[in-house]
């Protein structure tokens, strides 16, 4: 059936409007009409509609049909449009046409009406057709341009058909570029079998829909890619391309991946805590719990699930519980602690904390339940208890001072041992500073190191003294450290009491600075170890051996001796050590150098409390110089007694050697030369020289002889005696001198010199038989305290040094030790009277010098002879001598208590001329010089007599005689007299024993010597 056609009709003429009607409704058209005659009702018939067609009159009053076409066409431009009209010019109808009318009907062809009518509706619906689809089209492709997604088209073999802006974006390439390429140009290698296959499924016609993949942007990236894939397929439903639609997934990638990452952190969460964690429904079942609650409560997961919370709790527990659970609606929250039941019936004390959870639109969802087990929280309450009143008692008992206090030094905290030592009062101690219990000072100290422990944040350590309450000044050893309590900073202290330990220490380190000091070396062993191993040794003892303490700790001490060691001492020590006993010997021990020492050595045991033996100590004492200057005071007294004994000898034969000789030679005097007894006189008299020679050279052993000392140079003696040494050394010998010509000047004999000079140049060539080099020197050199310490017969000062060296055979040590002694002699039989050396040493002490003699076997001998500076002129050489007895008128008086001395001397002065009065003591003649009325020109005295000695003899008689001139005489020279100055220089002085022309010539000279002060 056709449906009803809706007619508007312009017309002014309702005749015209019935024709028009029944034309079309004679035509089998359903009609529905309207007539309007003005423009305005044709406006609003218009809005109003709608209309299939409209038809108009061309002609009517006050509007026409061209005027309608205009309002139709501004208002429809598709509604079919037709002028029916009585009479229709060419010209009219071609001006409608050309305005869009559709047609026009002359009224006499109104049969024409429907047949055109129902044509031009059909082009209408056609052309409103087109026109929608074409604007579809447009719209379809601003929708497609103006997408977000890349939307692209493609042939069923992948080429590009279509390309928009977005496709642009997403992938780099522009349209121009991407149309005709192949698909494949977006496709990762690891993506073309999928690319391949979705095609294939394309090609079959199977949809691929939704798909989720990677493809390459142009410049090589990745972009993950949602593709909404649909076949295209044209107006017949033949399948001739796809289209795809692409979406960057990136965002929302990392999105999902985020909430991933976000929803294994709360499984994990909710996996791992220790809490029970549960959801609730609304309605009050649980929905999930973690493994925890399950766990705390007994049950399976799968038991747990569905089951209502309110089941889990304790009876008496529900009704508050319910009630809880249902005002969280309005509360959002609760936190209560309950009871829970075990499974196995047990109760477990559990904090609930339920939080409501909306959803989306505000309305709770579910319920979010944290279950903490309060047992262990419980169990740690009662252990911080049990640990607060243990800390409590620790600090009411301990020794030690505690305190803490906050920033600002105010104290916190004190313990009852701090307030009995600094606060007994029961006063109010918190809040209170070091200033309120220490003088200023002290109490600046305190904070100093408050604020130090607080600002390196770490333990300071420091000893401090601080007065006790009780008025005592202690020193403390206190330890700060910072710590937190109740969130702030504070300084804990605690402080102890070392005043005792102090004392000991500063005892134990003075011990220690003096053992430190001490030049004795210190050892202790280890008597509980095997073989006594030294567990400690002394600087001192370093310094002693030269061993350092590292290289002796460990080790048995017994590497200290060597091949002199006494054998017999060392088993002293091992004695005393196995009986546990103390021990001191002296024994030769070695430094690390090599060089011996005389250890004076003690070692003592040490015992415990009980009484064991734990170590020994040793003190060790280098006594080397001690036993040096000990065997060097044992020669030298051993000279000196010998020396006493042959002095005494000596005097005594003199005095008969006087007689023996002087008789000799008076009988010889009378004698003729041809008298058969003159031989057996000359040879008393030459045995009686021979005597004399060795009692002088005793003498001069013993240091008694006379000595005629003057202030000399020693290389003038050296020079003169050159000759003669160079005789008495032989060819084989080479001399050489080497003399100091700045020497300083001595007061000695010379001739006693030259004898010295001689005898060890007659020692030197005896130890060069093969002959070698003698080297005599001279030299100015200084003697220090500690040359004189160890030297024992050695003064310090300035000395001249005479050294004679030779390259002989040298002595041993014991040789040596012994080479002063008279009648010591290392030469064969009759070859010395070994008083050459005694002789020298003699001299050279009584000049008051001192001779030493360094000697190695092999290498040869040097002796040193040192004799004290004298700050005087150089004296007078010696005269030579009168050979002519000379005769004299004068007096003398001779006073000698030997009978035969004194009978020769009266002899020989008698025979020469002189007047004799002679006395046998000093008293007689004294008595006789007062008794003698003429002058006395000579008094001749032996120095040492029974009674008054020579020295008193001759002052007194001085005083009585002025003009007398004094000789002493005597066997030999008494230290006493010389010590008196009786024998200075100028002295007269004649040595027993003395031959008749000793004494004429003495006595002659004495008398014709100028007299100086009164004296001779
Ligand atoms: C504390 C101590 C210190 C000793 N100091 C020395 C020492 O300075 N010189 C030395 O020759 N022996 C010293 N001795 C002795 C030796 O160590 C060792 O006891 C001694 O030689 C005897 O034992 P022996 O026969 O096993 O060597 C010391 C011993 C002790 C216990």
């Amino acid at each position: 059936m056709r449906p009803t056609l809706r007619v508007l009709v312009v017309e002014d003429s309702p005749s015209d409007v019935e024709q028009i009607i029944l034309a079309l409704r004679g035509s089998g058209i359903d009609v529905f009409w309207k007539c309007v005659a003005t423009a305005e009702g044709l406006r609003t018939a218009l809005t109003n509609g709608p209309w299939d067609i409209v038809t108009s009159a061309y002609f009517m009053s006050g509007f026409g049909g061209l005027a309608a076409l205009d309002i139709v066409r501004a208002i429809d431009p598709d509604l079919p449009f037709f002028i029916v009209s009585e009479t229709v010019g060419e010209d009219a109808a071609v001006a409608m046409m050309r305005a869009g009318g559709n047609d026009y009907i002359r009224k006499h062809e109104i049969a024409r009406l429907a047949p055109a009518i129902e044509r031009e509706v059909r082009a209408a619906e056609n052309r409103r057709a087109k026109r929608v689809a074409e604007k579809t089209a447009n719209h379809l492709a601003a929708i497609v341009e103006s997408s977000d997604d890349a939307i692209l088209s493609k042939s069923l073999d992948g080429v590009i058909a279509s390309w928009n802006s977005a496709a642009e974006r997403l992938y780099g390439w522009t349209a121009t570029e991407a149309i005709g390429q192949n698909v494949s140009l977006l496709v990762p290698a690891d993506k073309v079998d999928e690319l391949k296959q979705n095609l294939e499924q394309l090609r079959n016609g199977e949809q691929v829909g939704y798909l989720e993949t990677v493809r390459l942007h142009r410049d090589g990236r990745r972009i993950d890619v949602a593709l909404t894939i649909s076949q295209v397929r044209d107006r017949d439903g033949r399948l001739i391309g796809v289209s795809k639609s692409a979406r960057d997934i990136r965002d929302r990638k990392r999105v999902e991946k985020a909430l991933q990452v976000s929803e294994g952190r709360y499984r994990a969460f909710f996996e791992s805590t220790t809490a029970g964690l549960v959801e609730v429904s609304t309605e009050g079942q649980i929905l999930q719990a973690n493994t925890a609650f399950c766990q705390m409560l007994g049950y399976s997961r799968h038991e747990i699930q569905g089951m209502p919370v309110i089941n889990l709790l304790f009876p008496e527990d529900r009704e508050d519980a319910v009630s809880q659970y249902a005002g969280l609606s309005k509360r959002g929250s609760f936190e209560s602690d309950r009871r829970y039941c075990r499974r196995d019936g047990t109760p477990l004390l559990a904090r609930v904390s339920a939080v409501a959870v909306p959803d989306a639109a505000g309305r709770p969802s579910l319920v979010s339940v944290v279950v903490m087990d309060l047992t262990a929280h419980r169990a740690a309450e009662e252990s911080l208890r049990t640990s607060e009143e243990r800390f409590r008692a620790f600090m009411n008992y301990t020794p030690a001072t505690a305190f803490i206090k906050d920033e600002s030094g105010r104290f916190l905290y004190v313990n009852p041992t701090w307030r009995r030592q600094f606060d007994p009062e029961p006063i109010e101690w918190q809040g209170k500073t070091d200033c309120d219990f220490w003088p200023p000072q002290t109490a600046a100290l305190f904070r100093a190191s408050d604020i130090e422990c607080l600002a390196r944040n770490t333990i300071i350590v420091s000893e401090e003294t601080a007065r006790t309450a009780a008025g005592e000044e202690l020193t403390w050893m206190i330890m700060k450290f910072p710590l937190v309590d109740g969130g702030c900073r504070c300084v804990g202290g605690m402080a102890w009491n070392i005043t005792d330990r102090k004392r000991a220490e500063d005892t134990l380190r003075l011990q220690d600075r003096a053992i430190q000091a001490t030049t004795q070396g210190i050892l202790i062993s280890d008597s509980s170890a095997p073989d006594n191993l030294i567990v400690y040794a002394s600087p001192g003892y370093e310094r002693l051996t030269g061993f350092s303490a590292a290289e002796t700790l460990g080790r048995n001490c017994r590497f200290l001796q060597g091949k002199d060691t006494d054998s017999a001492t060392v088993a002293q020590l091992r004695e005393a050590i196995r009986a546990g006993e103390s021990c001191s010997v002296e024994l030769l021990n070695y430094r690390k150098d090599g060089h011996p020492f005389w250890n004076e050595l003690t070692i003592s045991p040490l015992r415990d409390a009980v009484g064991r033996l734990t170590h020994y100590v040793g003190v060790l004492a280098d006594v080397t110089a001690r036993r040096n200057l000990q065997e060097q005071l044992r020669q030298v007294q051993k000279l000196e007694a010998i020396g006493q004994l042959a002095g005494g000898i000596a005097h005594d034969f003199n005095n008969l050697l006087t007689i023996i000789n002087g008789y000799s030679e008076l009988l010889l005097q009378r004698l003729t030369p041809n008298d058969p007894s003159r031989a057996m006189v000359v040879e008393i008299q030459k045995a009686g020289e021979r005597s004399a020679g060795l009692t002088r050279q005793l003498l001069a052993f013993s240091r008694q002889q006379v000595l005629t000392p003057q202030v000399i140079d020693l290389n003038d003696v050296v020079t003169n005696t050159d000759k003669m040494l160079r005789r008495l050394i032989g060819a084989d010998v080479q001399l050489t001198m080497t003399l100091d010509p700045e020497l300083w000047a001595v007061r000695a004999d010379s001739g006693q010199i030259e004898q010295v000079l001689m005898n060890l140049a007659v020692n030197a060539r005896d130890a060069m038989p093969r002959g070698g080099r003698l080297t005599i020197e001279t030299r100015n050199v200084k003697l220090d305290e500690t040359y004189a310490r160890t030297h024992i017969d050695a003064r310090a000062g300035s000395h001249t040094l005479l050294s004679v060296t030779d390259t002989g055979s040298g002595m041993s040590a014991e040789v040596k030790a012994r080479i002063f002694e008279p009648f010591f002699t290392t030469k064969d039989i009759g070859k010395g009277t070994g008083l050459g050396l005694a002789t020298v040493h003699g001299i050279v002490k009584q000049s008051g010098g001192h001779v030493v003699a360094y000697s190695e076997v092999g290498v040869g001998t040097t002796f040193k002879v040192y004799l004290p500076r004298v700050d005087q002129p150089f004296g007078m050489k010696s005269h030579s001598k009168i050979l002519v007895p000379p005769r004299g008128t004068e007096t003398v008086l001779i006073v000698e208590d030997e009978d035969g001395v004194r009978a020769l001397a009266r002899q020989v002065l008698l025979s020469n001329g002189y007047t004799v009065l002679e006395a046998s003591n000093g008293y007689d003649a004294v008595r006789m010089a007062s008794s003698h009325e003429g002058p006395i020109h000579l008094l001749i005295t032996d120095v040492v007599m029974p009674g008054a000695s020579g020295q008193v003899v001759a002052e007194q008689i001085m005083q009585q005689h002025p003009e007398v001139r004094v000789l002493f005489v005597s066997g030999y020279t008494d230290d006493a007299v010389i010590r008196h100055g009786v024998l200075h220089e100028g002295v007269s002085f004649l040595q027993k024993p003395f031959s008749p022309i000793d004494l004429a010539l003495k006595v002659r000279g004495v008398l014709d010597a100028p007299k100086e002060n009164g004296r001779c």
